[in-house]
This record gives C-alpha cells, structure tokens and sequence, in this order.
C-alpha cells in the first residue's frame, strides 16, 4: 500500500513573515495527518523552514537544484547544500525549469543523479504541453523524460524517488486533467517502469500536478495510480492546502 504525499511547491512566492505564518498554520493542521506532507519553499528561506519545521513531521523539499557537486558555478545550489540544511526531497525536471530554463531530459537527468547520490529523494516532474496532447505524443514524451533518467541512474534510483506527472497545461491554468486523465498516464508511467522493475513500480509514488483544488482533489486522488499531489497555488493559502491534504486521507 503506498503512502499518499501532497507536496506544495511555493515556487517564487512569499516573505519570511508570509512563509511563518503558512508554515504555523499547516503545522498546527497537518499534525494529525496519515498522508505525507511536504513543502518546498524558495531556497533563501529552507533553513530558516527547517528549524520552524523541527518538531513537526512536515518534510522540507526544495525546487531545483545544480547537477554539479561543487565548485565555481556562481548562483547555484548544490544537492549537499539542500542536505546540509535539511532538505529530504528535491524536484528535478519541474516544467518551469524545462520551458523557462532550457532545461532538457539530459540536465533533468543529471541532476536526478546529483540528488539521488547524496541520499535525497528526487521529485522527477514529467508531463506534455498542450500541443503534445493534441498531438497524440503525450506518451512518447513522458517515456522519453523517463527513460533519460533510468538509462543514467538506473531503474533502482526510483527507490527513493517520487514520480510527479503535471502536464503542461494544466499548471497555473486552472483546467485541471480529468481523474481518468490523470489515471491513464499514471498507469502508463507505470507500466513503462514496470519493463524493468515490476516491484520498483509497483511501491513507486506517483503524484499528480495541474491546478488541483479543494474542489477536485478528492477524486483525483482517488484513482488507483494517483498517489496524492504536487500543489502549486493552492499551496500557498493554509487552509486550502490542508483542505487538499485531507482528501489524500484514506
Ligand atoms: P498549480 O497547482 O498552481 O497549477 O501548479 C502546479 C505545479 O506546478 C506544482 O509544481
């Protein structure tokens, strides 16, 4: 039986007094929850949420990180850093990164390795745009996202790893996919894993992302492959976001 996770990705938002206050706020009212609960704060702000978060069971991801270990690479960030200041999970791959920072399925892929090498789990983000779907290439493209990173990492990496799948069009958008939407590229993701690890896909948790809300969080969350989420907007308001780790209760 999988465990459901929701994981807010903050993305470029708050203050240090917006993220003390939501943070008080989703301690208080997930302190009680079965399901996994996440967040991912804006770098500047992880270790001050990591001391905030010590005596919770709310785990401290981030949302990128560089595929480097060290060294000269001014502005960025490395997977022992995000380790050093208690960090458990790190996205890779998230769509923003992809379409806004050129970055393609051989970066994604590296820094799943850079996270995965120093005992982080990875958050690997999948997902078609809009033109992909209409063009019936949504599987082609989620294979290759996935197959970059089993071909580097090997399919034993996605142990300790999360898949998310959000399609494109579904981010910030507000047309979310439909559960059986969802479903059917969570089942696809998988059985392409299942190709080279029936038991690694099987525990493997694969969460959805695209403008989930109170409103559709339930049934999204209710189908078979879908295994919580990763929640943008509705992240940042404490009562919606608790409202939506609610529904992943079993
Ligand atoms: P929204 O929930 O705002 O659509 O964002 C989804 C997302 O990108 C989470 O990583």
């Amino acid at each position: 039986m999988r465990r459901k996770a929701v994981i807010g990705n903050w993305k470029m938002h708050g203050s240090r007094a917006d993220n003390a206050a939501l943070i008080e706020a989703i301690v208080a009212g997930a302190a009680d929850s079965s399901a996994e609960c996440a967040v991912c704060p804006p770098f500047v702000y992880l270790h001050e949420m990591a001391r905030l978060l010590r005596d919770s069971a709310i785990v401290l991801g981030a949302q990128n990180v560089c595929a480097e270990a060290q060294g000269a690479y001014t502005g960025e960030v490395s997977a022992a850093m995000l380790k050093d200041v208690g960090c458990h999970y790190v996205l890779v791959g998230h769509s923003e990164r992809r379409t806004l920072y050129g970055e393609d399925n051989a970066l994604v892929a590296r820094k799943f390795v850079a996270v995965h090498s120093r005992g982080l789990a990875p958050v690997l983000c999948v997902g078609e745009t809009l033109a992909e779907r209409e063009t019936n290439q949504t599987q082609q493209v989620i294979a290759a996202q996935l197959d970059a990173v089993v071909t580097l990492c090997g399919i034993q990496s996605l142990e300790q790893a999360v898949v998310a799948y959000e399609p494109v069009w579904a981010i910030g958008t507000g047309h979310t996919a439909t559960p059986q939407q969802a479903q059917d590229v969570h089942a696809f993701i998988r059985q392409r894993l299942a190709g080279q690890d029936a038991k690694i896909a099987a525990e493997l948790r694969i969460l959805y992302g695209g403008s989930v809300k109170t409103g559709n969080a339930r049934e999204l969350f209710a189908m078979s492959d879908v295994d919580g989420g990763l929640i943008g907007g509705a992240s940042l308001k404490a009562d919606e976001f608790l409202a939506i780790l609610a529904a992943a209760q079993p």
